[in-house]
């Protein structure tokens, strides 16, 4: 098997997460492992990288590449990081991670998240991401739990199906896209791509058929996300993460779309403010302390060349924050 995927702006995750000999780090979105690989020599045989991934052609990928580097300083965690707590709970007696002071927990030097899919993913013509490629229509990023597209599409109502291609995929022709589909799978179950596409054509009026971006593009990325759950993981990690992090212990989340990103703007924002009260409130009532100092005022995108390497980068935005 071969595994492609390049990371995106590694340079500037890895500035920012600053890894140093004898640290432990967290990588919650293993993939192809290139942000893994690199933590895992800067923090050399002291040190230690938990990396996780819901997609077992990931961990397996990532055993051969640790072979081929000779490195003994990573764990491989084949699971949700929606579970990041209890993974890190879970290891923590056999692995002798070391445990903060008061409160018993154990604490890291950096997080990382890297979201969406990797590229061997997309290419995967087992999965169902792509639109270029007619598969069955799956989409999971885990082999094993969780529900597939083809269940979404094929049981979910008019008005749900509208709902996500509108919100997930900020589809303008969501509902005539929803109402096609109620339409075709009264006649016939939808198993592949190769058919979702072919709806989707035919809900759009022509002119929208030849555009810059392909027809299909917002639909997929809209079950893609309901399919996986892909803002929910993301809304439960953020606060696991935070309580992980020993202070002045550093996160980096690198987001692909803005629903994403306006996710982790709020949260290190929020979490970045000591009062949190309505501003209708004369006196703060929430006791709420910062926990956050954010470090990057202004999202960070990939440089031009970088992009014009790897077009995956265009849309990439990287925001990083450090725990107080
Ligand atoms: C963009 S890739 C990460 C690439 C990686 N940074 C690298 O350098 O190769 C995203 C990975 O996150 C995984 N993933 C997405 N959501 C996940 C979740 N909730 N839990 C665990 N893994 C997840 C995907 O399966 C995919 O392998």
């Amino acid at each position: 098997m071969i595994y492609q995927h390049t990371p995106v702006m590694l340079k500037e995750v890895l500035e920012y997460l600053n890894p140093k000999p004898g640290q432990c780090f967290i990588d919650c979105t293993l993939g192809g492992a290139g942000y893994t690989i690199e933590i895992a020599k800067k923090v050399g045989g002291g040190g230690k990288v938990l990396a996780i991934d819901l997609d077992e052609m990931a961990i397996k990928n990532a055993k051969l590449q640790i072979t081929n580097y000779k490195l003994q300083n990573i764990i491989l965690i084949n699971d949700n990081f929606k579970n990041l707590s209890k993974i890190v709970e879970d290891l923590t007696p056999t692995l002798s991670l070391r445990r903060r002071g008061g409160d018993g927990h154990v604490e890291f030097h950096g997080i990382v998240l890297d979201l969406g899919l990797s590229s061997a993913q997309l290419q995967d013509r087992n999965r169902g991401f792509s639109f270029q490629l007619d598969a069955p229509l799956n989409m999971a990023f885990g082999q094993t739990a969780g529900e597939t597209t083809e269940r979404i599409v094929n049981n979910r109502r008019a008005e749900e199906l509208e709902r996500i291609f509108k919100e997930y995929g900020e589809e303008r022709f969501a509902k005539r896209i929803a109402r096609k589909i109620v339409e075709y799978r009264k006649l016939k179950s939808i198993k592949t791509t190769g058919q979702m596409v072919e709806i989707i054509k035919s809900a759009l009026p022509k002119k929208y058929l030849y555009g810059k971006i392909h027809p299909a593009t917002r639909v997929f990325q809209a079950l893609r996300i309901a399919t996986n759950k892909e803002l929910e993981n993301l809304e439960q990690v953020l606060p696991q993460a935070m309580d992980l992090l020993a202070p002045k212990g550093r996160i980096a989340v690198v987001s692909y779309h803005s629903l994403e990103d306006r996710i982790v703007k709020r949260f290190f924002k929020r979490e970045s403010k000591d009062c949190i009260c309505p501003p209708s409130y004369p006196a703060c009532r929430c006791h709420h302390k910062a926990r956050l100092k954010i470090l990057t005022p202004r999202v960070v995108r990939a440089s031009e060349e970088e992009v014009l390497n790897n077009p995956r980068a265009r849309s990439a935005k990287l925001r990083a924050a450090e725990r107080m």
